[in-house]
């Protein structure tokens, strides 16, 4: 009996899509292979619905877990604000507290405002920036969540057209009038930033930026990217929804110099709770009151001490040095297996969210057959690696190990020709493109 995958397919028939998130289909690591439910989760490790035990080297909770699943102390803080009452017609103190913290932090801010989710808190980010300037028109580069702000990029004058921008993200349902405000540009391409400037001039709102992904910031790609913002009197929004709190304690963008009107966190602020923090300068965020920005959740005590015990902890182990410590040993051993066993790939990414890919023309095969055979010794593992400072050194050993072995055998089915036997299943679906 196989639970596990029966309760997908059963799922796919009451849910579509079968999952709320894009990234926790097993469609894209190994479909009818990949386990898409978990009973328990522990440290790096996770427990199938059939009571196989994994060793999670994959995203932790898509980004989420930077600290370790079911984390004793964060959990500990968790209960206790359930046993006060999560919820009651009064506010919990503890968003005050978060708020003075999350300032300290930052010293360039003054204001709080909270959501529950990234993309909802990316979505409050630019309705405060329209608010404040009176404009709409959004330039943004990378990823920022399911709203009709960002997707609205996707929509061409053309409607066979629809979608091109930003490939894999489909449009329909956004209405056509959001046409024409939204725009994407590359990170490091400081040219074509500067003629969307030119282009869109006074008429841009905001400026929506990750702080940095995949690589550093190139030349002077950050101080244009500032100083033309503020020429135009647009606002500067930074996403820290997955940089953050991975390379620093608070965001990517104190490293960098770069001095945002608004930076946002999700994910792992609060290590696996609900979250969402909008932070920013009072001149800016004072917006938020000229326009209606309000939810019941948004209340929840969990999320504020989540975040506050998440923060501690962060703290007190300088865990960011930890997954970068990691992230770049991990990033070492793929090179090396790839060199040892004529396996080419190509790496990229910060070393805390390393990634890579086969240099092959069938690469996603070769990604779903490594998946599976990961999987095969107790790993979820796909083409990337979100460090978590619950990879003890003995699971990233093991784990190498186990990256070794199954591109040796890669290395063998290619020189065999023999991909497709040896996939038996479905292969993975490519995703989409974050234009990062
Ligand atoms: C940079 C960035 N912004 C926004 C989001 C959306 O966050 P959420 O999935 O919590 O809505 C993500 C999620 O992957 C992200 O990586």
């Amino acid at each position: 009996m196989n639970n596990t995958q029966d309760l997908y397919k059963k799922a796919k028939k009451l849910i579509p899509g079968g999952t709320q998130l894009l990234s926790k289909r097993p469609e894209m690591f190994a479909p009818d292979v990949w386990p898409a439910y978990y009973s328990r989760a522990s440290g790096c490790k996770v427990w199938d619905l059939d009571n196989n035990e994994y060793i999670d080297m994959s995203y932790m909770g898509i980004g989420s877990c930077i600290v370790g699943y079911a984390d004793e102390e964060i959990n500990q803080a968790v209960k206790t604000a359930v046993d006060l009452g999560n919820m009651s017609t009064l506010n919990a103190p503890e968003e005050v507290e978060l708020a003075e913290i999350m300032c300290d932090l930052h010293p360039w801010a003054d204001e709080i405002r909270y959501a529950r989710s990234g993309g909802e808190s990316m979505a409050i980010a630019v309705r405060i920036a329209r608010a404040c300037t009176g404009r709409d028109i959004v330039l943004f580069c990378g990823y920022h969540g399911w709203h009709d702000w960002y997707l609205a990029s996707n929509l061409a004058d053309d409607k066979a057209l629809d979608g091109h921008l930003l490939p894999g993200l489909s449009p329909r349902g956004v209405p056509r009038g959001l046409a024409g405000t939204a725009f994407p540009f590359r990170y490091n391409d400081t040219n074509s930033f500067i003629e969307l400037i030119e282009s869109h001039g006074h008429n841009i709102a905001a400026v929506v930026m990750e702080p940095l992904r995949n690589t550093m910031p190139e030349n002077e790609f950050i101080q244009i990217i500032q100083k033309k913002t503020r020429e135009i009197g647009a606002i500067l929004v930074v996403d820290e929804i997955t940089a953050g709190w991975r390379l620093n304690i608070g965001g990517a963008h104190l490293m960098i110099g770069l001095e945002p009107d608004i930076a946002v966190f999700g994910k792992a602020i609060s290590n696996g709770f609900p979250m969402g923090v909008i932070l920013g300068k009072k001149e800016v965020m004072d917006a938020a009151q000229d326009t209606f920005i309000s939810s019941t959740y948004w209340t929840d005590r969990i999320g504020f001490v989540a975040s506050l015990a998440t923060i501690r902890k962060l703290q007190k182990h300088n865990i960011p040095e930890y997954l970068n410590e990691i992230g770049k040993k991990v990033q070492k051993g793929w090179h090396q297996a790839s060199l040892k066993h004529s396996l080419p790939i190509n790496i990229d990414g910060l070393y805390p969210l390393g990634h890579f890919s086969f240099e092959h023309t069938e690469s996603l095969k070769l990604k779903t057959l490594f998946t599976k055979k990961m999987l095969q010794k107790g790993f979820l593992a796909t083409t990337a690696f979100y460090a978590s400072y619950a990879h003890k050194k003995q699971y990233i050993d093991a784990y190498l190990q186990a990256v070794d072995e199954v591109f040796a055998e890669l290395y063998g089915i290619l020189v065999s020709n023999n991909l497709d036997q040896a996939l038996d299943t479905p292969v993975c679906h490519s995703g989409f493109k974050r234009l990062t």
